[in-house]
């Protein structure tokens, strides 16, 4: 494959090096004259261990070379990878300047050298609007439709900085967010393990433009939580006299629960006996030792912004009755204490909501100690709302709000009203079948 890198800064220069070592040819292109000539001369205009190696055997073998004219790029190659930089601006929003430039450069050139199909992939991290809008860029100056002579593709970047060359042979995944069938296949020759035995095969994902882009997001914002996470712990822990690296070695070890995708997939507040209550424990010791724990307090905070983003979304449409299918905190279990559903089903029935319930496990009559007291201070009348019989509840109301998920053999014996809104917070496959009226919360 004949590729061109746009931008031999960290990701680009990188890339030259390990793209040419899979058998590319490379021909990188950057406006700085500095880093044209250092990468012509197959040395690394950054520091990363391996890859002065490698951009010297690319050279040594006739697949690197460089150019500051993004017409030459173009020409001699099949692909652009753009990895120009993307810079924040003043108020923290990303900077698309460099991008748009190359991706109009890259769209008149294309049409110019009467190139056939023509493949975008862009390496820098960049918004879902900021692709959309580069996708557009490229249509204009090529004269050209998506798939039709020009492709585009948003291929994030996983490689850390120090150790990118070894992370570029033993990849976490590869992303693809191609636009169409023939970008999707030139993408797949891209990296090519059985011909390179250093180069370890690695989950694969075609996906969108946009929720590649949103992957490499979402991983950032991961990281940096993580950090944060520790840093808190940490804090905390030398504040009551304990040994965080200890206990974060417990924790990291535990890789069921913690290190692992339980409670990552996006869905409704969280509640219960014990997450709000132990936060607030840590918090309340850190605020009586002045330890600032921003992060773990925005937890709670963030919490009460989901119920309150449900509310506002549940009386948005004026479709007064409310069935609600689950009211424990979740399912499995008849433990309503710090439900934030039961906090929902108050600021509904408050608002003058008609509100009718169904929980599976839970029977008002069965409830006792803390469990009852919490229900009934919230919602002093909620023997009234429950009732034991599904179908009621779904043939009473306009809104359904599905908090729990049911054994598939009970949805397909409930009927649905035609275009009844069903709010699903669990993602729930059986609940889609639902139709007109199906709403994920956020999907
Ligand atoms: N550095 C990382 O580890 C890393 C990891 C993943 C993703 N990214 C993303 O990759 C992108 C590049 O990051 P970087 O750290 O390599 O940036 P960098 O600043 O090191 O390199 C960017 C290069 O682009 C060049 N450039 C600017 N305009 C150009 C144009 N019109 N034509 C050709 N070249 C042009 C600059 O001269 C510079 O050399 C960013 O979006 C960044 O967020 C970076």
């Amino acid at each position: 494959m004949r590729i061109a890198v746009f931008g031999l800064g960290y990701v680009g220069a990188v890339s030259c090096g390990c793209l040419a070592d899979l058998g590319h040819t490379i021909i990188g292109c950057d406006v700085s004259k500095a880093k044209v000539d250092l990468i012509k001369a197959g040395k690394p205009p950054i520091v990363e261990e391996g890859l002065p190696e490698l951009l010297e055997k690319a050279l040594s073998k006739g697949l690197l070379s460089a150019t500051l004219d993004a017409d030459e790029a173009i020409k001699n190659s099949d692909a652009a990878l753009v990895c120009v930089g993307t810079p924040s601006t003043p108020s923290g929003g990303v900077n698309a300047v460099y991008l748009e430039t190359v991706c109009r450069q890259i769209g008149e050139a294309v049409t110019r050298h009467n190139k056939t199909h023509y493949v975008v992939l862009s390496r820098s991290t960049s918004l879902p609007d900021i692709h959309r809008r580069l996708m557009s860029i490229l249509e204009q100056a090529s004269g050209r439709k998506m798939g039709e002579g020009i492709g585009y593709c948003c291929h994030p970047e996983f490689l850390r900085e120090g150790v990118s060359v070894y992370d570029f042979y033993n990849p976490p995944k590869i992303v693809f967010g191609p636009t169409d069938a023939k970008t999707a296949e030139w993408c797949k020759g891209m990296y090519p393990t059985a011909n390179h035995p250093g180069l370890k095969s690695c989950p694969t994902f075609f996906l969108s433009p946009e929720e590649a882009a949103m992957v490499k997001y979402a991983d950032n914002c991961f990281h940096a939580l993580k950090c944060t996470f520790g840093n808190e712990i940490g804090m905390i822990c030398k504040t009551l006299g304990v040994d965080s690296h200890k206990v974060m070695d417990v924790f990291c070890a535990d890789t069921k629960l913690n290190i692992s995708a339980k409670y990552l997939k996006p869905g409704f507040a969280f509640g219960g006996s014990c997450l709000p209550k132990d936060l607030r424990g840590i918090l309340d010791a850190a605020r009586d030792t002045a330890t600032k724990l921003p992060m773990l307090a925005g937890t709670l905070d963030s919490n009460e912004v989901q119920i309150k983003a449900l509310l506002k979304r549940i009386v948005s449409e004026h479709r007064p009755k409310v069935g609600i299918i689950g009211l424990a905190f979740k399912e499995g279990t008849d433990d309503v204490r710090e439900s934030p559903i039961v906090e929902v089903v108050q600021q509904l029935t408050g608002k003058g909501h008609p509100v009718k319930i169904y929980d599976e496990h839970l029977s008002v009559q069965a409830l006792v100690g803390a469990n009852r007291s919490f229900a009934f201070q919230m919602v002093p009348h909620l023997a009234e709302l429950m009732t034991q019989n599904l179908q009621d509840v779904v043939s009473w109301a306009d809104t359904l709000i599905v908090t729990h998920r049911l054994k598939p053999a009970t949805w397909a014996a409930v009927s649905f009203k035609p275009g009844q809104r069903v709010v699903d917070l669990m993602n729930i496959p059986d609940l889609r079948k639902t139709g007109a009226g199906y709403e994920g919360l956020y999907w």
